[in-house]
């Protein structure tokens, strides 16, 4: 089977320029650029480099960002005062409280709190409904890319067999229902998940986000399958991995995304679409 590796820096760089042009029409005609405060609590070094990629990102495309970063003993009270006013902030289109948040912080009441015309992430529970119920306003920027991803290569969700390894409410579920709204017979699959290897044999299309390194091998995968990894593992060696053993699938998949430059890339261009979305909408 000839593989054909999915490129999320193309599909990104694709979508990146629509965003680019249409803040540059906003600008021109409204003197106003979308605006995204990321909210950053804590020292975990994997949330400050995605914090920084995605200001980075940005500003490539003219969005302008903030970012807002508090100590790991901020309290709740603390951290709902900041989003309280970053929701009454007229420059600001997009807020993003990154996750993991510490451990003393509830952080369902925390996502609850953030406006939800401003919930970039898509992780209000009123965005999780819009979703449930097929009227989307916000979509998970990782699913959502990976929809985006499956479009640009004219890959077949209808009546496929998908199987979503994972069922976090950043990925997996929201990824399960993306894939059910376009007609694909979908399985989720998780860590009591029974006869995991025969589930995934029988799919078309894999979405692994488990958080395993290298977790899916060839013997679990159909030949001609499409391979989605969502994993971003990092190795004692320091190098990154996801959660399909790449070298091994890629022999038998029809599309595989690589790990680091398939999924990645494509969840920061969501969330900047997000981002111009919102201003869009309030701007009407
Ligand atoms: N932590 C891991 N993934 C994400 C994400 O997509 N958004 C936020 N806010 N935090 C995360």
């Amino acid at each position: 089977m000839s593989k054909k590796i999915i490129d999320g820096k193309l599909v990104s760089a694709n979508i990146r320029e629509e965003i680019k042009k249409r803040t540059k029409v906003i600008k021109e005609k409204y003197s106003r650029v979308p605006g995204l405060a990321a909210v950053l609590v804590g020292e975990d070094p994997a949330s400050q480099i995605y914090v920084r990629n995605k200001r980075k990102s940005c500003a490539d495309v003219g969005i302008y960002s903030e970012e807002h970063k508090l100590s790991e003993s901020t309290t709740q009270d603390e951290l709902l005062e900041l989003i309280n006013k970053l929701n009454n902030d007229v420059n600001i289109n997009g807020i993003l409280v990154q996750l993991p948040l510490p451990n003393h912080i509830d952080e369902s009441n925390i996502l609850s709190s953030v406006a939800s015309d401003k919930d970039v992430d898509g992780f209000h529970p009123i965005n999780a409904g819009h979703l449930f119920e097929g009227k989307p306003e916000f979509i998970p920027c990782t699913p959502h890319g990976i929809i985006k991803m499956l479009e640009f290569y004219n890959i077949d969700i209808e009546g496929k067999n998908a199987v979503v390894l994972g069922r976090s409410n950043i990925v997996g579920k929201p990824a399960a229902i993306l894939l059910l709204q376009k007609n694909a017979t979908v399985t989720i699959c998780h860590s009591r998940t029974k006869n995991l290897n025969h589930e995934l044999k029988k799919a078309d299309i894999i979405v692994a986000a488990i958080g395993k390194a290298h977790f899916v091998k060839k013997e679990m995968v159909k030949e001609g399958a499409v391979v989605i990894d969502v994993g971003i593992n990092r190795l004692e060696t320091g190098k990154l991995a996801g959660d399909v053993d790449f070298d091994q699938v890629q022999e038998i998949a029809s599309f595989i995304t690589p790990v680091p430059g398939g999924v990645g890339p494509m969840t920061i261009t969501m969330l900047l679409w997000n981002t111009l979305i919102s201003l869009e909408k309030s701007i009407g």
